[in-house]
């Protein structure tokens, strides 16, 4: 019988993109996948270090796995993603049921690693490499999703922010081969899918021989006008004129940003070595609006970085105000070893500072959501129909364009529609409406 997989995973969109490469992988080296862990003959965790917390869940969750080992000997367990390329053997050390450690490089090489794994030795492969991109590689999409994918465009980072630790777990900046691209996004229309988000630690730098992020973005929307395109993550100073004046000319590429911030003070901007300040940033925010009025801005903020004083503190909660974001991932700094910041600032911000002025981010971050929700009271979208409602199985929801989320009473309509949804109501996180004309299919929208 065939040897059974399990993988759970952790942190960003990119580790949940190459959970689906290594899925691949090993379902074309004669494993299978299954959904019970209890049941696998191998567990992986496909992990994260983007924070200590990260981490730490992880860590937790180990022991678990531990456990099950004890009763079941022939369980092997597998570190992949950031964690395993921070920690390599030590990972071993720490954790002795771990069997096998693998960085996010090396995932071709897992069907090798596991026979060596299966004579009851431990393998280790933490290699970074300046070429991969997995381009050929068809991920198994696993998830519930039928409607919404993502496509990994790039891997790595170059950029260093001082506090981050992405750019030494996973290596240098590199770009996949564009045709494969746009071929995955065709296979993935032809599928049923239609909306696609194309993701890399700073997309916006994408180049492939001379295709640039612009481009590249064009092509794929017009594989088809059904077929809706998202992309995270853009840093500001990679934002250019000539991709909003490509997103505006699409209706269906989305009008939704996220331009992390991280501070609304310059100097820590500077200690961060963000590469842009305040005014550049916010040049880029007017650039957005001229580009596309209806257009979303979501960020990410880090609350307490080394030597954040009240002032600065202040001058974040000031930008957040002048933006008027739609929506924010906030956190508290969490010193990583070996960054840029580590070797050179002392994280002297008391912890309970630091929550302090998270907890002021939060709820000025839900003021002005609610109040970007509220704005849309009244307005009609164009919402792809994504799954049932959490809440009650009578309403849908989906997305519309600004990548809100809008619930609505369900009639006829099917998962992957486009329906029209006048809004009528809001919270600071959702938008409520009801059908505003009849049904329309993906097919009816194609042909009008
Ligand atoms: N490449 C993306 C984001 C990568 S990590 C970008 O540059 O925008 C996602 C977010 O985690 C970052 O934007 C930052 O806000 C946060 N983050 C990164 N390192 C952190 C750290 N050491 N402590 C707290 N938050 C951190
Ligand atoms: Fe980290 Fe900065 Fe790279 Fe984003 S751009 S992954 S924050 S180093
Ligand atoms: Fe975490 Fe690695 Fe992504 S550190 S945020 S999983 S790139």
């Amino acid at each position: 019988m065939n040897k059974t997989f399990f993988i759970e995973t952790y942190g960003c969109q990119m580790n949940f993109s190459d959970s689906e490469i290594v899925h691949s992988v090993l379902v074309s080296a004669g494993y299978s996948a299954i959904e019970n862990y209890k049941e696998a003959d191998i567990i992986f965790v496909n992990t994260c270090s983007i924070r200590d917390n990260a981490e730490q869940r992880v860590l937790n969750r180990l022991q678990e796995f531990s456990f099950l080992k004890k009763k079941k000997t022939h369980l092997k367990i597998g570190i992949l993603g950031c964690m395993a390329e921070r920690l390599k053997e030590e990972l071993i050390e720490i954790q002795q049921s771990v069997d096998l450690v693998v960085g996010p490089d090396a995932y071709r090489n897992l069907p090798n690693l596991l026979n060596t794994v299966e004579t009851g030795e431990k393998a280790v492969s933490v290699l970074l490499s300046e070429e991969e991109t997995y381009a050929e590689i068809e991920p198994v999409r696993v998830g519930d999703n039928q409607v919404s994918a993502f496509i990994a465009i790039m891997r790595g980072c170059e950029n260093f922010c001082a506090y981050c630790v992405v750019p030494y777990v996973r290596g240098k900046e590199r770009s996949r081969d564009f045709e494969t691209i746009i071929e995955e996004a065709k296979k993935l229309f032809e599928q049923g899918y239609r909306e696609i988000t194309l993701l890399g630690q700073n997309v916006n730098s994408y180049h492939y021989n001379d295709v640039n992020f612009a481009q590249l973005l064009a092509r794929a929307a017009e594989v088809n006008p059904l077929l809706r395109l998202r992309f995270a993550t853009s840093h500001p100073k990679d934002l250019s004129d000539e991709l909003l004046e490509t997103m505006s000319k699409y209706p269906n590429i989305c009008k939704a940003i996220h331009l992390p911030i991280q501070s609304g003070s310059d100097a820590i901007l500077k200690k961060m070595k963000r590469k842009y300040d305040s005014a550049w940033y916010l040049d880029r925010i007017s650039a957005i609006r001229r580009y596309m009025p209806d257009c979303s801005i979501s960020t990410d903020i880090i609350a307490g970085f080394c030597g954040e004083t009240e002032a600065d503190h202040q001058n974040t909660i000031k930008l957040m105000e002048t933006v008027g974001y739609s929506s924010a991932f906030m956190f508290k700094y969490s010193e990583r070893p070996n960054t840029f910041a580590s070797e050179n600032y002392p994280d002297d911000v008391p912890d309970d500072v630091k929550s302090r002025r998270l907890t002021e981010i939060i709820d000025k971050q839900q003021e002005l959501s609610l109040k970007s929700n509220q704005a849309d009271v009244g307005k009609t979208f164009e919402v792809l129909v994504e799954g049932v409602s959490k809440k009650s199985d009578k309403q849908y929801f989906g997305r519309n364009s600004q990548n809100k989320v809008v619930v609505f009473d369900h009639t006829n309509e099917k998962i992957g529609d486009y329906v029209h949804i006048k809004v009528t109501d809001c919270s600071a996180i959702t938008l409520k409406g009801s059908r505003h004309c009849e049904l329309q299919s993906s097919e009816a929208i194609q042909n009008k």
